[in-house]
This record gives C-alpha cells, sequence and structure tokens, in this order.
C-alpha cells in the first residue's frame, strides 16, 4: 500500500504567472507534499497549500546542512501530466540520502506522492514550448540538537515551480569559466549527492565569473587537471568525431539528462567515451581546431550549446551557433517533452495512472 495522503486544498488560488515572465524557480505552484520520519518511517503524508514550515532554529539542516533535494520536470502530454524519469531522479535521491545520513524513501511511496502533487496542480503545468512544471523534492534533518550527529527527525517535502528555460528565453551559445582556484568537491565528499552544501561550495566562484561576464563556472578535480562537471550542468566536448564526457565519480552528479543524451548518442551510432578528459587535452584539441563542439546537459539548462570556455588566459571559442549534435540532441529532446515524438523508452511517467 503506498502513501496514503491527506490532501488539503488551498482556498486562495493564486493567480497564474504571464508565460513570458516565468524565468526560472521565481513561481510556486499551490500545493506542497510533506511528509514526517522520527525513526518509524514516513508519516502523515499530506498535500496542503504552499506556504511556509515551521522549523527550530536548531535544526541539523540549518547548523549542519543536513538538507538536500532533486530536481525533475513535468511537462503536458495529452491525458494529463507527464514526469520525466522520476523513478531515476528517486534513486539519486535515496543515493544521496544514504550519503547525508538520511532516510531513504520508498520508491513505490515517492512516486505516487509525485504523482498525487503534480495531478493536484495539473493547471500550473506551462504549455508554452521550452517551459515546464520543475518540480523539487527536499528533504531536511529538522531535530533541534547541536550533537554532530544525524538528526532522529526529517521532513520530505516537494514543492513545484513553474519554470522557462533556465538560461532565457532564446539562450545564446554560453561562455563558461574554467575555475582552477575553487574546488566544488573532492574524491570521498558528497559531490555526488544532490546536496545544497555542494551549491554554497561553487557560489563565491560562480559570481565572481558571473561579474567577468561568464554563464557558469566549469569546475576541474580537486587536482586542477580533469574536468567534473559545470554549476548545473554535466558537460560533453566533441573532440574530432567523438564525443567525451567525463565518467561518474564520487565528486560529480549523474545527470539524468546526461544518462539520457548517453542513450541517444549510443543509438544514433555516435562514437561517444566516458573517461578522464584533462582541460588541458580540450585546450589542445582546441588549438588544433578538433574541438568541435561543447554542451551541457541538464534538467533546467536540457541541452546547453557552450560557445566559448576561458581557461586562464586561454580563450577557446566554438562559435555562436549551436554545434551538429548539441542541436540534434536540443531538437529530440524537446520533441519528446512536447510529445512530438514516439516515447520508445517509456521515460515520460504520466501522473494519472489511468
Ligand atoms: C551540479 C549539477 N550537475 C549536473 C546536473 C544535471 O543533472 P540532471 O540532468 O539530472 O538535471 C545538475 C542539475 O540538475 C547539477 O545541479
Amino acid at each position: 500500500m503506498p502513501f496514503d495522503i491527506q490532501v488539503t486544498r488551498t482556498r486562495e488560488p493564486k493567480p497564474r504567472p504571464p508565460a513570458g515572465d516565468l524565468g526560472f524557480g521565481r513561481f510556486y505552484s499551490d500545493h506542497l507534499f510533506l511528509a514526517d520520519h522520527e525513526g518509524r518511517g514516513w508519516q502523515n503524508p499530506r498535500i496542503v497549500p504552499h506556504g511556509p514550515i515551521p522549523l527550530d532554529p536548531a535544526a541539523s539542516a540549518l547548523q549542519y546542512a543536513q538538507a538536500m533535494f532533486e530536481g525533475m520536470k513535468a511537462v503536458p502530454g495529452e491525458r494529463g501530466p507527464l514526469l520525466f524519469r522520476p523513478q531515476m531522479h528517486i534513486r539519486r535521491f535515496n543515493v544521496s540520502a544514504r550519503r547525508l545520513c538520511m532516510p531513504e524513501v520508498p520508491e513505490e511511496d515517492f512516486l505516487h506522492a509525485l504523482r498525487a502533487l503534480v495531478r493536484e496542480d495539473a493547471s500550473w503545468v506551462p504549455t508554452e514550448p521550452g517551459a515546464s512544471l520543475y518540480v523539487r523534492p527536499t528533504m531536511i534533518g529538522t531535530e533541534a540538537y547541536l550533537g554532530v550527529r544525524p538528526s532522529r527527525k526529517y521532513l520530505l517535502y516537494v514543492l513545484t515551480s513553474p519554470v522557462g528555460n533556465y538560461f532565457g528565453p532564446r539562450p545564446t551559445p554560453l561562455r563558461l569559466w574554467v575555475e582552477t582556484e575553487h574546488v566544488r568537491a573532492a574524491r570521498g565528499g558528497i559531490g555526488a549527492a544532490k546536496a545544497g552544501a555542494n551549491y554554497v561550495a561553487g557560489m563565491a566562484a560562480a559570481e565572481r565569473a558571473k561579474k567577468a561576464g561568464f554563464h557558469q563556472v566549469i569546475w576541474l578535480d580537486q587536482n586542477h587537471q580533469h574536468v567534473e562537471e559545470a554549476g548545473t550542468m554535466n558537460v560533453f566536448f566533441r573532440i574530432g568525431d567523438t564525443v567525451v564526457t567525463p565518467p561518474l565519480e564520487d565528486s560529480l552528479l549523474a545527470g539524468v539528462t546526461r544518462d539520457s543524451v548517453l542513450h541517444l548518442l549510443r543509438e544514433w551510432k555516435v562514437k561517444v567515451q566516458e573517461r578522464p578528459v584533462s582541460i588541458a587535452e580540450v585546450a589542445e584539441a582546441s588549438a588544433r581546431g578538433e574541438l568541435k563542439e561543447a554542451f551541457g546537459t541538464g534538467t533546467a539548462a536540457t541541452v546547453s550549446a557552450i560557445g566559448e570556455l576561458q581557461w586562464g588566459e586561454k580563450v577557446m571559442r566554438l562559435g555562436d551557433a549551436r554545434g551538429e549534435i548539441a542541436e540534434r540532441l536540443y531538437r529530440t529532446m524537446m520533441e519528446l517533452f512536447g510529445s512530438r515524438r514516439p516515447d520508445r523508452r517509456g521515460w515520460l511517467v504520466p501522473v494519472d495512472p489511468s
């Protein structure tokens, strides 16, 4: 028996934001899903109006960053909203939970909760091309206790937010700064968990890069040699006729879009390698004219072409147009999200099981 969810509907539904104003994460739909854990499994699953949650100032989420999240999208379908690869996001949520000493959520219960919430706020799923309902499951330690050990109380909640394209309505290829001072995550750390702490680790460098006119940072490993990922994306390089992406390590996020893109590339018989790629190799390929494309992948970013990389004094220019493979991947993903392409892999899961 999955969660028996109590539903309290809002009495004050909010007006929908104008389609052109969505941006990313600025608006929230009407409801939240919540459940509590105090050592005896998840209790009191409920859907309530979106609003503040009470939290003790000593909560472990606030004191020791016992906090994590997921990010997935819901898109409109002919018979109600569709969630993109929710099971893979749930599995990654539980990987993060284990790493941060937090309780896991049974997959069946979690999927049931996501479906119930998105069904409740189905009218918040935007229908404009490129827009979606971003679904943000979150778990925080809530016990008020200052000793350093895992919290004995947790809150699981899921909020949803109608979003447009992460990089704006008509994104041009991105300018990325290769960071050589700060490191986002080291081997053995929590980089593969979707922990809020990983994002704050990157903020200073990201802000510095933004001030210098870059969209995001490319993170290198702890030795400042190998490429790991970008601020909110996994990264791919087309060197000659081969698409190369860094392998999954415990210092970077195992992107769901990365996995989807790898499936598509292999289906299209494009040569793909998941292997360590040093920034020096990328720079040398660029100098030889062999760096044909670079792109980032992510739930919010979909497939975003990279037009320029700066590594110290070296500027690697890829041009203003999306590369051939990035363009094909982007188009394919958009067609899939817009139900204009058959979903042969069953990646889109209806929120209405009927
Ligand atoms: C640090 C980081 N890497 C990679 C990704 C891409 O992961 P996914 O494709 O699952 O959204 C994200 C974003 O969501 C991210 O925040």
